[in-house]
């Protein structure tokens, strides 16, 4: 391992980036572990949209992990000025999370991060999760708690869903080690499974019948809508779902054990472990 020393975390209070400042402050790290809300002990202040306190969060690190929330569409003017302040300050690694199929296309606004990040000069590592199984303890619960049902747009496709507590464990690893150094990962878990048998699982890490229901992809934009997503994002959203109704999201990797040695979290032990959340 590199001895590596103070850290920023984007997304730190986030479903991946909390667990990774966990790792590594449990490595004995100094994090810095950003929110764009007000800042207390060990965090600092960083808005990706209006800028605020990115140079200041980047000067005197030695590495930086980042990630573009949720909401916003046009990453790579998010992250820029990130990846260039990091260089000025002279931040010898940078981890990039994006998501799966970012690649597919040049002309995307996360290919464009990713490839900013690639040409700076910096360390990096890009890595790309497929779908996380912690969606269905946040983004999918409601019609999970109220309808008994996952509720998507997307037919009998199959993914292999990851567990973020793992995609915390690579992007620890990766901050640490140079041994990866300057190249990209698709990240999926062990299976890929259709969101029938995901329902299966459920049920019965849950004790109570819990099914899948294909709706129509109006029906899935006007709850995106009624959750408060913005317009843009919605729409982004209809736009991956249906990529993995065509099957993008099947795709198993080897990245995860290659990366941490040893095999990602299965379907059933990530659904045992968050029954609690679908036990009604
Ligand atoms: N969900 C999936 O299935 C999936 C799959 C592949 C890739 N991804 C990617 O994963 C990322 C989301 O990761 P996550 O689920 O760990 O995040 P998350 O739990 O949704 O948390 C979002 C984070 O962004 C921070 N944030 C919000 N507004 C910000 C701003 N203006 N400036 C700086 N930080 C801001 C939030 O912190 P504060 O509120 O404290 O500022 C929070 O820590 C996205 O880039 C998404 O594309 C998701």
């Amino acid at each position: 391992m590199d001895l590596v020393k103070t850290i920023l975390v984007l997304g730190a209070s986030g479903t991946v980036g909390s667990e990774l400042s966990r790792l590594l402050e449990a490595a004995g790290h100094t994090t810095r572990r950003a929110t764009s809300r007000a800042s207390g002990p060990g965090q600092v202040h960083v808005n990706l949209v209006t800028g605020e306190g990115i140079a200041d969060a980047l000067m005197g690190a030695d590495a930086a992990f980042l990630m573009s929330p949720p909401g916003h569409v046009n990453q790579d003017e998010l992250l820029g000025p990130v990846i260039e302040q990091a260089r000025t300050h002279g931040v010898q690694k940078v981890v990039l999370m994006t998501a799966m199929g970012a690649d597919a296309d040049p002309s995307t606004p996360m290919r464009k991060a990713e490839l900013a990040l690639e040409a700076s000069g910096i360390s990096w590592n890009v890595i790309r999760p497929n779908w996380f199984m912690q969606n269905f303890n946040s983004y999918w619960l409601h019609g999970i708690t109220h309808a008994g049902a996952i509720q998507l747009p997307t037919g009998n496709a199959k993914g292999s869903f990851i567990d973020t507590r793992d995609i915390a464990v690579v992007a620890a690893d990766l901050l640490q080690r140079s041994e990866f150094d300057d190249r990209e990962f698709d990240l999926t878990g062990g299976d890929a499974l259709d969101h029938n048998a995901v329902a299966r699982i459920l049920s019965t890490a849950a004790g109570r019948p819990i099914r899948y229901e294909e709706i129509t992809p109006d029906a899935m934009r006007a709850g995106l809508l009624s959750a408060g997503l913005p317009a843009p994002y919605s729409e982004f959203m209809l736009i991956i779902l249906n990529y993995f109704k065509l099957g993008y999201a099947e795709r198993v990797t080897d990245a995860v054990q290659t990366i941490i040695g040893r095999a990602p979290r299965t379907f059933a032990a990530y659904a045992s472990e968050y029954r609690d959340a679908f036990v009604r």
